[in-house]
């Protein structure tokens, strides 16, 4: 399968960012091993803290790729671009968070992104994300 993961803003600091929250990994050392754990599967990974470049890979990527796990990070409670850009393209989305939003602020309990997506995977910390490639796995 040809996987896209499109990672949003600030997720580029995964490691050093609010580590409490987060962890302590780099996204770059988590996707080695994802790689490793999925041998046969392509796995492209994107990260931008700017919304049109977001809208923009959906777009090339969304209709021939098998999937995309998108965390969208803080354009999750505002984006209507983002949401629309989902609902333009044919190729599955899972929104997956590393936290667990809806223990956080209020703010965070609301996505603009999950009605549009096949499904929503969060609180798991970066295991999230391997959750979201399972999910592909199933008829
Ligand atoms: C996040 C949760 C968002 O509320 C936050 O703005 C992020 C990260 C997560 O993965 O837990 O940047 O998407």
């Amino acid at each position: 399968m040809k996987i896209q993961i499109i990672n949003g803003p600030n997720l580029n600091l995964l490691g050093k960012r609010e580590p409490s929250i987060y962890g302590d990994e780099s996204f770059d050392g988590f996707i080695d091993k994802l790689r490793m754990f999925y041998p046969n599967d392509e796995i492209y990974y994107f990260q931008s803290n700017s919304e049109g470049a977001i809208i923009d890979k959906l777009h090339e990527v969304g209709f021939d790729f098998d999937g995309i796990i998108l965390n969208a990070g803080a354009y999750t409670h505002t984006s209507i671009a983002i949401a629309d850009a989902i609902r333009a393209i044919n190729t599955p989305v899972i929104e997956v968070h590393i936290s667990n939003v809806h223990a956080r602020e209020s703010f965070r309990q609301h996505s603009y992104l999950s009605a549009a997506c096949k499904g929503v995977i969060l609180g798991f910390g970066l295991d999230s994300y391997r959750l979201a490639m399972e999910s592909f796995k199933l008829k």
